[in-house]
């Protein structure tokens, strides 16, 4: 039987605009690496990298916690994090350690799992950083390609994404708060109107149209949101002349990644990347504030590595 396993699961981008906990993307530009090793007593953690190492403050601790008390596992084990998704710039970087945890787990103690009940159990990871339960991030890195979260009962549908889509994605340096998502969350109305709700909800659908037609047209022109995205962009210096530049050198949309504060455009094959990127990056300079480019794709799920 195996004693150890790792993990690499990828970056995500969540809410594309309108979808807001709803919808993520599973995207090549990051990923992070995970060993779980059966080993000593209770649950230890062991990375490089600088993320809490205790248990219950760290994403990958918590799911771990979490599934060892379900599952009443009586094994002590590592957890060897290796990050390559930047934390705190809404590339889904917790999710990535949770989701890749989560499989992880269920793979060396054989629990069987089905791909909602990883979803589930890799959320739970969610609360180290957004002080809340979110999905949508855990479920792309898992699943890899588009998807929908649905809950009560949680119920992932996967769209795998077309072939021509392309993202830039510009993540601005300067230092983001502690509980950087909690904080984004916290702008966000807790009511909406019934006109700005229909906006979203005729975007969301052409964007889910977007993807069963493999139309990466339809799914950027439709990267609108009018609740979400004007309430968060104050906490993003130069937003909107990233976004205008974008837009003018061809992306078809462009919205906030996650919570932000990385911005991203959606493009497809004719588009020119290199122009879209170098055009976020001035626009971040307006603002006085450097970026880094990513230039990336759909990606696929989790993945064991090595066993
Ligand atoms: N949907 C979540 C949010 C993603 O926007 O707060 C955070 O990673």
């Amino acid at each position: 039987m195996a004693k150890s396993i790792t993990v690499r699961a990828p970056s995500s981008t969540a809410n594309l605009g309108p979808g807001f906990d709803v919808f993520g993307l599973a995207l090549d530009a990051f990923f992070d690496e995970v060993k779980i090793t059966k080993k000593g007593k209770g649950i230890k953690i062991v990375t490089s990298d600088s993320i809490p190492t205790s248990p219950q403050k760290n994403t990958a601790g918590l799911v771990a916690k979490n599934m060892i008390q379900k599952f009443k596992i009586k094994d002590g084990i590592e957890i060897k994090i290796k990050k390559g998704v930047p934390a705190g710039f809404g590339m889904g970087s917790s999710a990535a350690s949770a989701a890749a945890t989560a499989m992880a787990i269920n793979k060396l103690f054989k629990l069987n799992l089905d791909s909602n009940s990883l979803v589930e159990f890799a959320g739970m990871g969610e609360k180290a950083s957004a002080g809340t339960v979110h999905y949508d991030n855990v479920a792309a890195s898992i699943l890899g390609g588009f998807v929908i979260v649905r809950k009560n009962p949680l119920d992932v549908i996967k769209i795998e994404p077309p072939r021509d889509l392309a993202l830039c994605v510009a993540i601005p340096k300067f230092a983001v708060p502690a509980k950087k998502t909690k904080v984004s969350r916290s702008v966000i109305p807790s009511k909406i109107s019934i006109s700005d709700s229909i906006l979203n909800l005729a975007n969301a659908a052409a964007i889910v149209v977007g993807f069963m037609k493999k139309d990466s047209t339809l799914i950027g022109k439709s990267i609108i949101d009018v609740i979400v995205e004007p309430a968060r962009q104050h906490m993003i210096p130069g937003f909107s002349k990233v976004k205008k530049n974008a837009l003018n050198a061809g992306a078809l949309g462009v919205t906030i990644s996650g919570a932000g504060p990385s911005v991203i455009a959606f493009a497809n094959k004719s588009s020119n990347l290199k122009k879209i990127s170098s055009s976020m990056a001035k626009g971040f300079a307006t603002a006085n504030k450097k970026c880094d480019i990513v230039i990336c794709r759909p990606s696929k799920g989790a993945a064991v590595i090595k066993n």
